[in-house]
């Protein structure tokens, strides 16, 4: 054997070796495949037909339908914006609810604070009960976490604040226009472009009883700022409306095909939501966690069902 050909079955024996040291560490990947083929999605003939309305290719369904099948969850206002509705994040960024996580820090608003006996020179960004109202989906799937949010394994959990970009924060687009979270009726969204009922969203969480959803918050039993308090602090809806999206200013050259085509045709239908008002969450806050009151939840995710009010 001349130098060479020992040199070169030396090195494959050591690259053989290093290759079953691999293959130990990071497995050859079989058993991934196995999980994968056993969640092998099959759409049924219903979210066919759904996909056959919207004229979605079936290369692109499968991917819409994870969405749609998944426990709903909050994904946050910068993904409502994208391509979809960047008027409506800008208008939202400027007004008041793009604005509530603010408030809870200390020094702010002192003499509204000092007026219903909070402490004004209190930091209130990691109080449960102020969260549930200044902030999207709280203690929910995909919700705010507050700084100090850790895994079990002691992993910062807290989600991220860019004070340039608002996201879930703030009250932000979920808290009005959605029942646990916007994930599933995002994706009927963009998958129908923009051409669905109300009905269609309504099933995967998108509720359109606006007056009732405010109460969320406003005038509910757990704000400190309620009308007895303050005349400001009385809640008429037709007024209050009027503030919430004042996109006027923020249509550009950039964002002018993200006119809403089909506005006129749903207000036409009056949504299951509009008719049967879905109940308002109550809570308490018991050894220093968040707790939703049972019966008040307007969803049910085991069952897959929504709470009405009783007419
Ligand atoms: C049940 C929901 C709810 C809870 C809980 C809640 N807030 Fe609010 N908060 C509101 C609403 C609604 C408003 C706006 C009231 C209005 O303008 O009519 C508000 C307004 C405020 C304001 C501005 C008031 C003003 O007049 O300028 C501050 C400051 C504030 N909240 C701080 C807090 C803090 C701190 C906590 C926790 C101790 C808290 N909030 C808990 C719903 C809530
Ligand atoms: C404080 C509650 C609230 C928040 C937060 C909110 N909205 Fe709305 N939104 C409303 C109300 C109320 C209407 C109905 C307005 C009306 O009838 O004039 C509406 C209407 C809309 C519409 C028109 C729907 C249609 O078909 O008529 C769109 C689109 C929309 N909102 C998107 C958003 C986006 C995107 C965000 C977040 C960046 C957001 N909204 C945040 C309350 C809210
Ligand atoms: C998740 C809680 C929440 C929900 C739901 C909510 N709001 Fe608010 N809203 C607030 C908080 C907190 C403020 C205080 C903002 C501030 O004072 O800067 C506020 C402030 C406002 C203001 C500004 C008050 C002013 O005069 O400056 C308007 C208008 C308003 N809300 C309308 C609505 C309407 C209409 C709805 C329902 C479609 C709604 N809100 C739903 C939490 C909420």
């Amino acid at each position: 054997m001349n130098k060479g050909t020992f040199m070169m079955e030396k090195t494959l024996k050591f690259l053989s070796l290093f290759m079953v040291a691999l293959v130990l560490v990071f497995g050859t990947g079989g058993e991934v495949d196995a999980k994968k083929k056993k969640k092998k999605i099959k759409l049924t003939d219903e979210e066919n037909a759904m996909f056959d309305r919207w004229h979605v290719k079936p290369k692109k369904r499968k991917k819409a339908v994870k969405d749609m099948r998944k426990k709903p969850k909050f994904v946050g206002a910068i993904k409502c914006n994208g391509s979809c509705h960047d008027p409506y994040y800008k208008a939202w960024v400027a007004s008041p609810h793009g604005g509530t996580f603010n408030l809870l820090k200390a020094g702010v608003r002192k003499e509204a604070k000092e007026r219903v006996k909070l402490d004004p020179e209190k930091d209130y960004t990691t109080t449960p009960l102020c969260l549930r109202c200044h902030t999207t989906g709280y203690k929910q799937r995909g919700g705010f976490k507050p700084a100090g949010t850790k895994s079990k394994k002691g992993k910062d959990k807290a989600s991220k604040i860019d004070p340039d970009e608002p996201n879930l924060e703030q009250v932000g687009c979920e808290m009005c226009h959605s029942v646990a979270g916007g994930s599933q009726f995002r994706a009927v969204m963009k998958s129908s472009k923009g051409d669905f009922t109300k009905a269609e969203t309504e099933k995967y969480g998108q509720r359109w009883d606006y007056s009732n959803v405010c109460t969320r918050c406003h005038t509910h039993p757990n704000t400190p700022f309620k009308p007895s308090v303050h005349d400001k602090y009385k809640f008429n809806f037709e007024e209050r409306k009027l503030k919430v999206h004042k996109i006027a200013d923020y249509w550009s050259e950039d964002n002018a095909d993200q006119k809403l085509e089909k506005v006129k045709d749903r207000a036409k239908e009056k949504g299951q939501t509009e008719k049967t008002p879905l109940v308002i969450e109550d809570f308490e806050v018991k050894d220093g966690k968040l707790k939703f009151k049972k019966g008040t939840k307007p969803y049910n995710s085991k069952k897959k069902t929504f709470k009405y009010k009783k007419g």
